[in-house]
């Protein structure tokens, strides 16, 4: 079996004398794929990025990239192992005082690109971000989707195999943050560069990613294809999360918790789909069954159906119709505000 693009066998970080930033993550990464890794604020997510990037050196544990450990890297390594990272940040960083152009322009003269190949590069990266346009724009004229679109250019100039976001779309509106996912999941898909993308919201992991891993307080506590993740999420962090995706239950739905009545999240994927489980149950179980809200999430890899039920009758038999649920293959998760 060929080894996994980007593999971490137990990378712990201590900052200092203070606690651990990240304990024993192991994770192994394909070549492009799009891996999401979520967590709230302080989870771990920019350190484990920046070691992966190997702009950080972790306390214990090993990367490999392609096989070879990064740690291990003299310097002539490291810096060929740059070279094949690209990396974009939350708040741009871009040089005020050059143009667009010229900020896409600059990786390529620190690293002694031939002068006379540099402007057809950049203008090759301004047409595959849609930016062609603004070339002579300074930053400040820009928007702020306008503005990661040339972090992304910039980063894309040395052809890198991967590219690192960290929290790429936070400073940006929803409408934006569609746009740039869209551009990078176009990027991943043409050019077949692996992203790597940490991110605190369930949707931009939706939208882009093909794996996901949840980091809470420095663990990973949960990790998998998106679509198992969302079908069938295990852990109460991973259930938060998505519970925060745009489909959000409103509050009126959720009632005085009673042992008569409890309300249900079912999520179908493949086979399960089919199977008239809902109107079995009723009959079976004689509960009632109240439909409140339905979507389909369009993943990746897979669409995944959820409904939202109210399911109400006695005690007894409310705990038989959720077992009868399990049994069919349907994850149920009985949610409670
Ligand atoms: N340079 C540093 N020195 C000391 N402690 C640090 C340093 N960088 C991060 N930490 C600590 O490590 C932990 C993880 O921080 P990290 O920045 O990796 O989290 P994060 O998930 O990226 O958070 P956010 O979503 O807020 O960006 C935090 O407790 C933080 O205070
Ligand atoms: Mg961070």
């Amino acid at each position: 079996m060929p080894s996994p693009f980007i593999q971490v066998d137990k990378v712990s970080k201590k900052y200092g004398e203070g606690v651990y930033a990240l304990k024993e993550i192991s994770l192994s990464i394909k070549k492009g794929e799009t891996f999401g890794i979520i967590g709230l604020s302080g989870a771990g997510k920019s350190t484990l990025i920046r070691i992966l990037a190997g702009l950080i050196t972790p306390t214990k544990g090993r990367v490999l990239f392609s096989g070879e450990d990064i740690g291990q890297f003299n310097k002539k390594d490291l810096r060929s192992f740059h070279f094949k990272c690209g990396m974009i940040f939350q708040h741009f960083n871009l040089l005020n005082s050059r143009t667009v152009f010229n900020n896409i322009a600059y990786p390529l003269e620190i690293a002694n690109y031939p002068k006379e190949k540099i402007a057809p590069r950049v203008n090759e990266l301004l047409q595959l971000v849609g930016l062609s346009s603004k070339k002579n724009a300074h930053p400040s004229a820009l928007s702020g989707g306008e503005k990661q679109r040339v972090g992304i250019a910039r980063a894309l100039a040395h052809h890198p195999e991967v590219l690192f976001c960290d929290e790429a779309t936070s400073a940006l509106d929803p409408k934006t943050t569609q746009e740039i996912l869209t551009l990078l999941r176009d990027l991943n898909q043409k050019l077949g560069v692996t992203i790597v993308l940490i991110t605190h919201e369930m949707d931009v992991i939706k939208h882009i990613c093909h794996q996901v891993a949840v980091l809470e307080n420095g663990v990973i506590i949960e990790s998998g294809p998106v679509a198992q993740v969302f079908a069938e999420p295990k852990h109460p962090t991973t259930q938060k999360f998505l519970q925060n995706t745009v489909h959000e239950i409103p509050d009126h739905f959720y009632k005085q918790p009673s042992p008569t009545h409890m309300l249900v999240r079912l999520s179908f994927k493949g086979e399960s789909a089919g199977k008239p489980v809902i109107s079995q149950m009723i009959r079976e179980f004689n509960v009632d069954a109240n439909i409140l809200l339905g979507w389909i999430d369009n993943l990746q890899t897979n669409i995944v159906g959820t409904l939202v039920i109210e399911i109400q009758g006695k005690e007894e038999n409310l705990q038989k119709a959720l077992t009868y649920l399990h049994s069919n293959k349907i994850h149920c998760e009985v949610i409670q505000k």
